[in-house]
């Protein structure tokens, strides 16, 4: 079986002779702190060995319910935001035909998002577009609080149950949510959903290799044995007794904050050059974000889809301050095969690319552009995916998740929590005037008043 791969020297030639070995002992250091639970926010690492734990009897479990709702419903609905939805959209839109959302395929339930914003006319569409079918919901929420999430499945709930009635509605509703805390875990025990724990040790965006990105997954027809082992088989590649210079993650871990504290490299965009990748780059970016933005430091990731980008981020990225490098990923072999015809008249001036693939051409886009950013001063990583499917996204993920444990404790942050993203559900709590908040309802009124 094929691996993925790392290449870096496009990066490490931007740095000091000997920067990113010099960074061996802080690697070692972060990957034993990981390995024996000592690093910032130990009580999260339920997902460093998680691939290899997981039984084959629980993944028969999470098909089995995956083959119910696939049955019962021609459309499943995802409520869950953050971690509890960038990594199914991640794999599901990877591996999806393009134009999937276009037709209904008999063979498959069209897999929706919901849950993961508050606009009203995204809900009001989503329920108009629901009418009629026989859908079910997946509310995946470890919280079982988050306000996005409980909103969207309260409609979804709703609507349910009026179209199936609430007894086959009962069947084709899926918590995915804490052993016993959380809203969706009460409403679950009392309506008798079937549900799923998201386990104590895993934080959401470590979180896709459990059920809450596994079931959605499996309702969408993809095959998460494979997944699994993808990532299972990452997980020895990337092991603690691996020496640095063959793990790629300790590699990529080292040289991304030899960047950053080198050469002041502020910001890494991940880029792809398959449309298809959009969304991992999102729940990469969701990743690493999280990980890595405290303490006032950390990169600040972004993403762009090439060659699309190419022709609107293109000039910044050549051009523009020097703060930034890129992670590519890029795809070996395309699952299809489309050829340039000849054309007579030649009037596009194409015919030196005819009997040529499309991705010959995408490959020259990609390389033409890698030595033009290295040559305007964007140190850019390489990682080779060799083909995009189940095995190799498994790699991918836990590539990224492990990389991400380590950078952030080479970084000497906490990878593992995220203090910051309550700031803003407490002020629209209190904006709201939620029960319990009546003291910072008083304080926000008066703060705009005087702003005003
Ligand atoms: O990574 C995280 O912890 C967050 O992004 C959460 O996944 C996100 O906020 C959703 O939380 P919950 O699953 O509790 O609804």
């Amino acid at each position: 079986m094929k691996k993925i791969k790392l290449n870096i020297s496009k990066a490490a030639s931007f740095l000091s002779q000997g920067a990113v070995q010099a960074y061996e002992p802080k690697v070692k250091a972060a990957q034993q702190a990981l390995e024996q639970g000592t690093c910032p926010g130990n009580d999260f690492l339920g997902w460093l060995h998680l691939p290899s734990s997981i039984t084959t009897a629980f993944l028969q479990e999470i098909q089995d319910c995956a083959n119910t709702l696939r049955e019962k419903c021609d459309t499943i609905v995802v409520a869950g935001i953050g971690g509890s939805y960038l990594g199914a959209r991640a794999v599901i839109e990877a591996l999806s035909n393009s134009f999937s959302w276009l037709v209904q395929d008999p063979k498959n339930p069209t897999i929706v998002f919901a849950g993961n914003n508050i606009g009203e006319d995204y809900l009001y569409e989503l329920s108009q577009y629901l009418k009629g079918k026989k859908f079910g919901v997946i509310n995946i929420s470890k919280s079982g609080t988050t306000t996005e999430t409980a909103l969207a499945f309260r409609l979804l709930k709703k609507q349910c149950e009026d179209q199936r009635g609430k007894e086959e509605a009962k069947d084709v509703i899926v918590a995915i949510t804490d052993a016993t805390k959380g809203a969706a875990r009460a409403a679950a025990t009392k309506e008798g959903y079937k549900t799923f724990v998201i386990p104590d040790n895993v934080g959401g965006r470590f979180s896709v290799l459990t059920p809450v990105g596994l079931l959605p997954i499996a309702c969408a027809g993809f095959d998460i044995q494979a997944l699994v082992k993808g990532a299972t088989d990452m997980e020895k590649e990337t092991g603690v007794d691996v020496p640095f210079n063959e793990n790629i993650a300790a590699q990529y871990a080292a040289v991304r904050n030899g960047l950053y504290n080198e050469l002041g490299k502020k910001i890494e965009i991940m880029v792809n050059y398959q449309p298809k990748l959009h969304f991992f780059s999102e729940w990469w970016k969701q990743l690493y974000g999280e990980s890595e933005g405290k303490d006032n430091k950390g990169i600040y990731p972004s993403s762009c889809d090439f060659t699309t980008d190419l022709h609107s981020m293109g000039q910044w990225i050549q051009e523009g301050e020097r703060t930034i490098f890129e992670t590519v990923i890029s795809v070996e072999e395309s699952n299809h095969t489309l050829l340039f015809p000849s054309d007579e008249e030649n009037l596009d001036g194409l015919n030196f690319l005819a009997g040529k693939r499309v991705d010959d051409v995408n490959k020259m886009a990609e390389l033409g552009t890698q030595l033009a950013h290295v040559d305007g001063g964007v140190p850019n990583i390489l990682v080779t995916v060799p083909q995009l499917n189940e095995y190799y996204l498994g790699q991918l993920i836990y590539f990224f998740e492990i990389a991400c444990g380590i950078s952030g404790n080479v970084l000497e942050v906490n990878p593992f929590n995220q203090p910051g993203v309550e700031a803003y559900k407490k002020n629209m709590f209190a904006l709201l005037e939620k029960p319990g908040y009546e003291a910072e309802s008083k304080a926000i009124k008066e703060r705009l008043q005087s702003e005003q």
